[in-house]
């Protein structure tokens, strides 16, 4: 035991986190690092233990490839942190066809399965030591993460009539007609439209019977984007995610920012009639990454119920991605209006917004209200500032905010009605 890592170095001896799926194998491989190599050994069996463990901050991870153990997500996952993306991994798999795989997913290390014990703690070795090996790492993390994210392949699709409706808007001659068409290839669709240009949150006094009259009525694009919304919930219905999320709370809170961002335009005089579309989508992120990464998503959620940590921060904690940054990537594929991509990227930083700080800063201003009048659930019970971004760039103050609370408070009581007909 001369030669262990302890004595060698005359300081604390090396954390190695040792991620095996099959226990034989964990004991096995604890065998030579622990009692030959002399490292302090943390032992995981799932992803999901491999990222509980990253908070005693081991020097080197050792991954298997068994789906089982779907370590290869969690390479992901620490790969995208910012914090951890620099711990050598290691795979250690008889796997061998899987080695470009695991390397493009962030490994720095392949070791064979079987190796003698020389040659299993002469590569554990060279990995703990190369900072070269550390540095290449980060250097080509920016690339892989934006390769990262075009590669997230499940995300859900709208029903195409929405495709069909932008497609028509943006012909600014388009015809009722034509357009009611379009909309009537889809009864459902057709109905909830009906039933919400019917409802309070239009404020029409007589009826509306048909689509046509519809679109005669509410024009073009507020028609476009009450079907976005019915769509949003369309796409979003099926999916499945973690039990911790609570669907309803979300779609109560993202309805009440969208009617905040809605009322305080009109206040404010600036005729933003997106603005609640935008409050519709500005988290869909979140219910992104619940069903993408279901057991990491129970994990955020977890983290934040202990208290004092935005759902924000949990997520660039422990996925090492954002909503705001995953919605975006939601909001390119669905090729929605620039307008909404900039609401769900920048509520939470409205500043960083290049094509429209005004958009992001509405409903930055909307989800502090929501928030502060407790409709629904944004994720956590924190209840965030205004950004002074959004509040210089709507020059609004606090205290025109609480004048208008009563109103704004009043819009969204009246506008969560219409979540019943969204949900369907
Ligand atoms: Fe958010
Ligand atoms: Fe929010």
């Amino acid at each position: 035991m001369a030669d262990t890592a302890q004595s060698l170095d005359g300081l604390e001896p090396k954390k190695i986190l040792l991620a095996q799926y099959d226990p034989q194998d964990r004991r096995f491989a604890r065998f030579f690092l622990d009692l030959i190599g002399g490292y302090q050994v943390l032992e995981a069996a799932t992803g999901m233990d491999v990222i509980k463990l990253l908070k005693h901050k081991p020097d080197l991870i050792v991954l298997d490839t068994a789906a089982q153990g779907n370590f290869l997500r969690a390479l992901e996952i620490i790969r995208r942190n910012k914090v951890l993306k620099n711990i050598p991994v290691a795979i250690y798999s008889n796997e061998q066809k899987r080695l470009p795989e695991c390397i493009k997913r962030g490994a720095d290390g392949f070791i064979v399965k079987p190796s003698p014990p020389a040659a299993f703690l002469g590569k554990v070795w060279k990995l703990l030591g190369s900072e070269s090996q550390k540095t290449a790492t980060a250097v080509g993390f920016a690339n892989k993460y934006k390769r990262d994210l075009q590669e997230i392949d499940n995300l859900p699709t709208l029903p195409t009539v929405y495709a069909e409706v932008d497609r028509l808007c943006k012909n600014p001659d388009v015809s009722s007609e034509e357009l009611s068409k379009v909309i009537e290839t889809d009864p459902s669709i057709s109905l909830k439209l009906l039933s919400l240009a019917n409802s309070a949150f239009f404020g029409f006094s007589r009826q509306i019977k048909s689509v046509h009259d519809a679109i005669s009525l509410l024009g073009n694009k507020t028609v476009q984007n009450t079907i976005l919304n019915i769509a949003v919930f369309e796409a979003t219905k099926g999916l499945d995610g973690s039990k911790g999320f609570d669907k309803n709370a979300f779609w109560l809170h993202s309805a009440g920012v969208g009617s905040a961002a809605r009322e305080l335009s009109k206040k404010l005089k600036i005729d933003r009639e997106e603005a609640f579309t935008a409050g519709i989508v500005h988290d869909m992120g979140k219910i992104i990454l619940d069903a993408l990464y279901t057991d990491f998503y129970e994990e955020v959620i977890q983290k934040v119920k202990g208290g004092g940590i935005s759902i924000f921060a949990a997520e660039e904690e422990i996925i090492g991605l954002h909503h705001g940054q995953i919605g975006k990537e939601l909001c390119e594929s669905w090729d929605l209006p620039t307008e909404l991509t900039e609401a769900v990227s920048y509520h939470h930083r409205p500043k960083s917004s290049e094509k429209d700080t005004e958009i992001a800063s509405l409903v930055n201003l909307g989800d502090h209200l929501a928030r502060k009048f407790g409709v629904g659930s944004g994720g956590d019970d924190l209840v965030p500032e205004p950004a002074p971004g959004a509040l210089q760039r709507l020059n609004v103050t606090v205290e025109q905010l609480d004048e208008w609370e009563s109103d704004i408070q009043k819009a969204i009581d009246r506008d969560q009605s219409i979540l019943s007909t969204l949900k369907g």
